[in-house]
């Protein structure tokens, strides 16, 4: 453990990689890695382009990814104290990190695309967030239906993934049927797999070449 100026930084081994973190941020759950490991599969067959990372915490995620599969990564967390940690972690990894702190629908410019989204939103009802005392709220509170930031990144999808490109979204083990039914919302977008996980699901969602943006 070491004091930093956010608080007294744990270390997490993650598949590897060196996470820092403390109380005041999610703890990184190891089970995540399947995420990186599938974003990194989905990597070495996507077009050009950067990959994005919605709800990136410390980072480990996105991190992991692009160690496995190289490319250029932006991160997006409303989170300060996760950010610097994020800075952190990226630097000990030797990866550099283009790191947006704010709102996923505010960070990014009009214009720019990406290959690859990996997103992480919280996915927790508000009912329900008080069975997490020791996980900080806005890393879990996902509104009345837990749906509201798998929404919101669902729109940053819709907006930033290339043609061609893929998506994917950590929700709650029971989410992905009302996750493939806001995606059936979105011309563009199709939920091409789903993968259940030892406490969530990961939803592959592809965009089609040729398929334009949903205005
Ligand atoms: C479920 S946590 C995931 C963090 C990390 N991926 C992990 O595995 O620990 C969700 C993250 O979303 C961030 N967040 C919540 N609302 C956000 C928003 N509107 N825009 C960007 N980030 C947001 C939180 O700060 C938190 O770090």
């Amino acid at each position: 453990m070491s004091a930093t100026a956010h608080g007294t930084a744990r270390v997490a081994d993650f598949d590897g990689l060196q996470i820092e973190y403390d109380d005041r941020v999610l703890q990184p759950r190891p089970w995540t890695a399947e995420q990186s490991r599938w974003a990194a599969e989905l990597i070495r067959s996507a077009p050009p382009g950067p990959v994005l990372e919605l709800c990136s915490g410390v980072g480990h995620i996105g991190l992991l990814a692009v160690s496995l599969a190289p490319r250029s990564l932006v991160c997006v967390d409303a989170d300060a104290g996760a950010c610097a940690y994020l800075r952190r972690n990226a630097a000990h990894a030797g990866i550099r990190v283009d790191v947006r702190e704010g709102l996923m629908d505010e960070v990014l410019d009009a214009d720019e695309r990406f290959a690859v989204v990996i997103a992480d939103p919280p996915w927790v009802t508000s009912d329900d967030v008080g069975r997490y005392p020791e996980d900080p709220l806005l890393a879990i509170d996902g509104g009345p239906d837990g749906l509201d930031l798998v929404r919101a990144c669902l729109e940053v999808i819709d907006d930033h993934l290339v043609e061609g490109g893929h998506a994917l979204l950590q929700t709650g083990p029971d989410q992905p049927d009302a996750v493939t039914a806001l995606v059936a919302a979105y011309d563009a977008l199709t939920v091409r797999e789903v993968r259940l996980q030892e406490r969530g699901a990961l939803v592959r969602i592809d965009r089609a070449v040729g398929a334009g943006r949903t205005d």
